[in-house]
């Protein structure tokens, strides 16, 4: 949008760019925020921001995300507007040229040009349609919101990518498997649900650990491919970083000698096409589940989830709570990692 004279001038820009995926300012930043998340929870106190203000609006549930950007904001001295449009604010419309004589009562360029002058960053979430592809795969609202702020744009979770939660796992990693995570073997698991779900935080496990130079191997059933264009992309990081990125339709030989095992379930690619082909295939893979055979397999892997999960239906409960478990410390290090990157992005 047009930056007037008389709107406040965009904070100086502690990441390079909109937080889209975490791959804005290259692997050695993520690394370097998450030493810093680690040594937070130790204990380290957080650089004050004070007077600086976090507008995030959510389209979408959240418990970690919402909690965490709160609670970050907190110790930071950050004040945080958290909003809910159709509830506690208009609910927005996002296209261009549209007669809007729907439900939409504010267009989001009006929303946030108005949120960009009281605010020094603007944080959405805004899931996947998961009934129109070039919508999601062009990351409608989130593009929406880039398009229309004068001030850095957070995604707290898109169509495609959740930078947040991806800063947490790059948490967990660095803390079980050392700082230098090349080499180290991470699989992807899809796993059974009830719904069909989107691919965001797949693609981000995929980003993250590729950027970190990982050996990543992704396991799902045939007809559950993530995007083409994101496994591309997965491929040119992992490359660079000196690791690699595969693929197996074979749980079982995907999970052997993995050394991390993130769950998760998507829809994938073909869904678009058939919903109800994609819910029987769904319903057809119930044996991908997580449980304790599953990760005999694995080289003594750590079990993660992003949650909320499904128990006994994408991992069992005696995965969720045995001793690999480092679901609830990933959970906890959204808050750490959350402290770190807002820290970077509003501390002077
Ligand atoms: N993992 C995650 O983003 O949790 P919420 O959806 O509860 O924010």
């Amino acid at each position: 949008m047009t930056l007037h004279r008389w709107m406040p001038q965009p904070v100086s820009r502690g990441w390079p760019d909109d937080l889209v995926d975490g791959t804005e300012a290259g692997a050695k930043a993520v690394h370097d925020l998450v030493q810093r998340a680690l040594a937070l929870r130790a204990g380290a106190a957080p650089r004050q921001a004070h007077g600086k203000r976090v507008a995030a609006i959510f389209l979408n549930p959240s418990l970690r995300t919402r909690t965490s950007l709160c609670a970050a904001c907190h110790a930071l001295g950050v004040h945080a507007s958290v909003l809910n449009p159709g509830t506690d604010m208009w609910r927005m419309e996002m296209g261009e040229g549209v007669v809007m004589d729907g439900d939409a009562a504010e267009h989001v360029r009006d929303a946030v040009g108005v949120l960009a002058q009281m605010h020094d960053v603007i944080a959405i979430r805004a899931f996947a349609t998961l009934n129109d592809r070039k919508a999601d795969l062009a990351d409608k609202t989130l593009t929406a919101f880039r398009g229309a702020s004068a001030v850095p744009v957070v995604n707290l979770e898109s169509a495609l990518y959740h930078p947040m939660q991806g800063f947490a796992d790059v948490a967990t990693w660095q803390h079980h498997l050392g700082p230098d995570l090349r080499g180290k073997r991470l699989t992807l698991t899809w796993a059974p649900h009830p719904k069909a779900l989107p691919a965001a935080v797949a693609n981000q496990v995929l980003i993250s650990a590729a950027q970190q130079g990982m050996e990543v191997t992704v396991a799902h059933p045939e007809g559950f491919d993530l995007e083409p264009s994101i496994m591309g992309r997965a491929k040119g990081l992992a490359s660079h970083a000196g690791g690699a990125v595969r693929v197996t339709h074979n749980q079982k030989e995907g999970l052997a000698g993995a050394q991390v095992v993130v769950a998760k379930s998507w829809s994938g690619v073909s869904g678009y096409s058939d919903r109800t082909e994609e819910a029987t295939r769904r319903a057809a893979a119930a044996d991908w589940c997580v449980d304790d055979t599953a990760m005999a397999h694995t080289a003594d892997a750590g079990f993660m989830h992003c949650l909320p999960v499904r128990r006994n239906v994408v991992a069992t409960d005696s995965v969720m709570d045995g001793p690999n478990s480092w679901v609830q410390e990933t959970a906890g290090l959204r808050l750490w990692t959350a402290m770190a990157f807002f820290e970077r992005l509003l501390a002077s």
